[in-house]
């Protein structure tokens, strides 16, 4: 059967997509220094564990969906996904190797579990995605592992509650661990943490609430499922909201889980960066 054997949470900040290829330079650079620091214990633990699949939890920011089209949960079921120019000068990278036949697996297990999603037979994927891949995986090797992408609306309001997309975590938990094949599969979170890209508020970032939530999603996930959506846009900013995607990875590991490794820091960009590597407990 296949198992989940961990997740990792990451943010996935369009900056870092243009300097991950000039990593090596910058090991020594005073603002990426710290940055880069906090992922080899992260890339050593993939390397040790080998998933064979990463399922990829993150939200559109427009390449695929836009406000006129805007599924509030979508998968991924194509064989490869691409990504393209988003308009923040990323590079384009390798196509990603999907998994058609888990994602089928999973799509029908959620809609029978009452999560009526949008399956998508072609997909790009955005920097949402493809930050935290070539962080996680330098480059562009992907550990050869094939992905299933799963993408929240955090753009669009009304959004999923902090409490849906834990429960929506969980039934893609459910999902995998009752696919027949041997497969080691990850999970990813990516986003958050606290940050606010325009507005009154631009440039927001509340330390106290992100440490709140890197401490509570470990062991105590639930404390932090109570927040509606609203509370968690005044705690985290508007596009903080993207914790929601941290919290549906969490619900996909087991009630137990053990702390790998983990990382804050601020600022890349506008935003305060969490890094969180968490192994399942056995089921
Ligand atoms: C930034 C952060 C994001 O989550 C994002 O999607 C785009 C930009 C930023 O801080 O620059
Ligand atoms: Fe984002």
């Amino acid at each position: 059967m296949a198992r989940v054997i961990g997740g990792l949470t990451t943010s996935h900040i369009p900056a870092i997509g243009n300097a991950v290829p000039r990593e090596k330079e910058l090991v020594d650079d005073p603002y990426w220094k710290p940055f880069f620091a906090a992922y080899p214990p992260a890339r050593t633990w993939l390397q040790k564990v080998k998933p064979d699949v990463a399922v990829v939890i993150y939200n559109d920011h427009g390449l695929n969906f836009f406000l006129d089209n805007l599924p509030t949960f979508a998968i991924g079921a194509a064989a490869e996904y691409r990504n393209s120019d988003e308009g923040w000068g990323i590079p384009t990278i390798p196509p990603f190797q999907g998994d058609p036949e888990l994602s089928w697996h999973i799509i029908e297990s959620l809609v029978h579990d009452e999560f009526d999603i949008t399956s998508c037979q072609e997909m790009f994927v955005d920097h949402g995605f493809t930050v935290p891949m070539s962080l996680f995986w330098p480059n562009n090797s992907y550990g050869g592992i094939k992905t299933v992408p799963v993408c929240i609306n955090t753009v669009q309001h009304p959004l999923p509650s902090p409490l849906r997309c834990f429960k929506f975590g969980q039934a893609i938990g459910r999902a995998i661990e009752s696919y027949p094949k041997d497969l080691k599969v990850v999970v990813l979170g990516t986003g958050g943490m606290s940050h606010q890209l325009d507005g009154e508020r631009a440039g927001f970032i509340n330390k106290k609430f992100d440490l709140l939530c890197m401490d509570k999603i470990v062991n105590e996930p639930e404390v932090l499922t109570r927040y509606s959506i609203h509370e968690l846009v005044r705690q985290a900013g508007a596009q903080g909201a993207e914790f929601i995607l941290w919290l549906a990875m969490r619900g996909v590991l087991h009630p137990k889980v053990t702390k790998i490794h983990s990382s804050y820091h601020i600022a890349v960009s506008n935003t305060a960066t969490g890094l969180l590597v968490l192994e399942n407990s056995v089921a």
